[in-house]
């Protein structure tokens, strides 16, 4: 895939970005918001780490992605504390296989994110086996290396990294509101803020109509999770269901590696020092899944374990973008999604 100067840029950036995340537990975009309770962990924590004496015995989870890298972890290590995981792939049998190798209870489910027939299926069948859902992370994703493509006339790393997951999201609402207090892990990422467009959701260009840019694409993905998130707060509030957006960190997995020029050669020698392992990188969405201290957080966005509030140029917390998103997005997916006012 060919890439500009400026995807360079911005992905030596953001890794140069992640490093001080990383390596200093913090960095200049964001600060913990200590409006909101912070626990005691951070960068460096594992998933393993922030459920330890946590004990979900009783409660389910559904996990998207669950074959592969931040997915597999968060699936592997709700599971080793008592959860019943429900494991997506996107064929059965990759699900299969991923569920059948980690310790616990787990049961695989089939999601294509670019099939919205799928998606609905998808949130039929965990509705067939559970009534209830303590914990939905819709974590799968596609990243900026993704070359160009429509699928139904709209760009696809939005297709599946959003409306596929709004589809299932709005199918399971009913199931994650039954559970006692539910908890939506949005999976964002800091390019939401650093690699979106200007405006935020540039809504003339869902469908190819400017050049393609595959780093604002993924950054506008992002920000759509985060806005998403931020809507159903709103739309949840006052019930006891929450829906919180994080940023996993810059981490090791598949989703950058068959990158392929300059970038898939930066991203897979020099980034390498960069990168938390993914059991860090399940931290945050497993902490903010679980951890006692956020019952009743909503509407928040967490990175390195930590509720931040950005400092630079955002739309992340941008409530009119979020209603116009919404709308837009019902138009989109018409039937898909029956919105049932929360209650
Ligand atoms: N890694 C990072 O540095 C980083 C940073 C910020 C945010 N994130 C976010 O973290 C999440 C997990 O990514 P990861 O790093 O763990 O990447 P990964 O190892 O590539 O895992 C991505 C998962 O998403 C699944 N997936 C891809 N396309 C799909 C589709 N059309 N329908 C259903 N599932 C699909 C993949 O399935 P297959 O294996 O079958 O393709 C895989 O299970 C993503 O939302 C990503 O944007 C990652």
């Amino acid at each position: 895939m060919a890439i500009n100067r400026r995807q360079f840029i911005q992905a030596s950036a953001s890794s140069l970005a992640a490093t001080s995340v990383v390596a200093c537990g913090g960095n200049d975009d964001v600060e913990i918001d200590t409006s909101l309770p912070v626990g005691p962990y951070n960068a460096m924590s594992t998933a393993e780490e922030v459920t330890q004496g946590i004990d979900l015995t009783g409660k389910t989870a559904l996990v998207t992605g669950c074959n592969s890298g931040i997915g597999y972890e968060t699936m592997r290590v709700l599971a080793l504390r008592g959860a019943h995981v429900f494991g997506t792939g996107r064929t059965l049998e990759k699900a299969q296989q991923a569920c059948a190798s980690v310790e616990g209870k787990t049961t695989p489910l089939a999601l294509e994110l670019s099939d919205f027939d799928s998606c609905v299926a998808c949130a039929r069948a965990f509705a067939a086996q559970s009534n209830s859902l303590d914990m939905l992370i819709p974590n799968a994703g596609i990243g900026s290396f993704t070359d160009f493509e429509l699928i139904n006339g709209i760009e696809k790393i939005f297709v599946v990294n959003y409306l596929g997951h709004v589809v299932l999201t709005m199918n399971l609402l009913p199931q994650v509101q039954a559970a006692d207090r539910g908890r939506i892990v949005h999976v964002g990422s800091r390019m939401g803020y650093m690699s979106a467009p200007e405006e935020g959701i540039d809504f003339d260009n869902l469908r190819g109509e400017a050049e393609f840019d595959a780093f604002e694409a993924y950054g506008r993905s992002k920000l759509a999770n985060a806005l998403f998130s931020l809507k159903l707060s709103r739309m949840l509030d006052p019930t006891k269901t929450t829906s919180n957006v994080v940023h996993p960190g810059f981490v090791d997995s598949n989703i950058g590696r068959n990158a392929d020029g300059i970038v898939g050669f930066f991203y897979n020698t020099v980034a390498n020092i960069l990168k938390k392992d993914v059991d860090e990188g399940a931290a945050t969405q497993v902490y903010v899944a679980t951890n006692p201290l956020l019952e009743g957080v909503s509407g928040a966005y967490f990175e390195d374990c930590n509720p931040v509030k950005i400092n630079t140029a955002n739309h992340v917390f941008d409530v009119a973008l979020a209603d116009r998103l919404w709308s837009e997005t019902q138009a989109m997916l018409g039937n898909y999604i029956q919105v049932q006012m929360p209650s």
